[in-house]
């Protein structure tokens, strides 16, 4: 069964109390957390006091997805919230280094791709890695419109970690709906991000059951 983590970036945040034990109730399997800098996205978002109060109020495991300028300067800040801890392959910091440093911490690694990147660029750091997120937006912003691009990017990371023998998740972000959701199963996605299309639902546990059962 596909795994769904909902991105709070376009939610009102004071209702998220309300929504955490909701999100429980129907089976989220993580919670998607998008830190924006402003540097390398165009955007500011949220940094580790916001993600602390949200994990005090759920035990649904987070996924932080840094879009920050040289992460590797606050991985250590991070992983203190973090269950997955993600950073962009393009983003200026050692890549190998900064994987390892993010499983000695205790958390599950994951190493993410913007649009214009290949797959084959990342091919070398598989084995350090828990998951991959293939970007199907440009990161910065919720509610874009998905790239289809990015699925032929996702079918070549999951057969390469087949070749390599490992067991990733491959998680996609941007612009996933109920049309797009498929698509991306087929290709060998395992987690789905999805922002606008579950905070703007009429029934949230609905849309979650059904996103999950593709
Ligand atoms: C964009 C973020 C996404 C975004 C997804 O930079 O990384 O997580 O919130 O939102 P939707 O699902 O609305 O495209
Ligand atoms: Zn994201």
């Amino acid at each position: 069964m596909v795994k769904l983590s909902p991105s709070v970036l376009t939610a009102d945040f004071l209702t998220l109390k309300e929504i955490l034990p909701q999100f429980e109730a129907s089976g989220v399997d993580m919670l998607h957390l998008d830190v924006m800098d402003g540097i390398f996205v165009p955007n500011i978002s949220l940094g580790v006091p916001v993600i602390k109060s949200i994990k005090a109020h759920t035990n649904i495991p987070l996924d932080v997805h840094l879009m920050i300028d040289r992460p590797h300067r606050y991985i250590k800040e991070f992983a203190t919230v973090a269950d997955w801890l993600g950073f962009h392959y393009e983003a200026g910091s050692d890549v190998a280094a900064t994987l390892k440093e993010i499983r000695e911490l205790g958390c599950k690694s994951c190493l993410t791709i913007k649009p214009a990147t290949p797959a084959e660029a990342i091919f070398e750091y598989l084995p350090l890695c828990d998951m991959v997120l293939v970007m199907s937006v440009e990161p910065g912003f919720g509610g874009q419109k998905f790239m289809p691009d990015s699925l032929p990017k996702v079918e070549a990371l999951r057969r390469e970690a087949a070749r390599q023998g490992l067991s990733l998740e491959i998680e996609i972000d941007g612009g996933i709906n109920a049309e797009t959701a498929p698509m991306a199963v087929a290709a060998g996605v395992s987690v789905l991000v999805a922002g606008n299309y579950i905070f703007s639902a009429e029934d949230v546990p609905a849309t979650v059951k059904a996103i999950k059962s593709l």
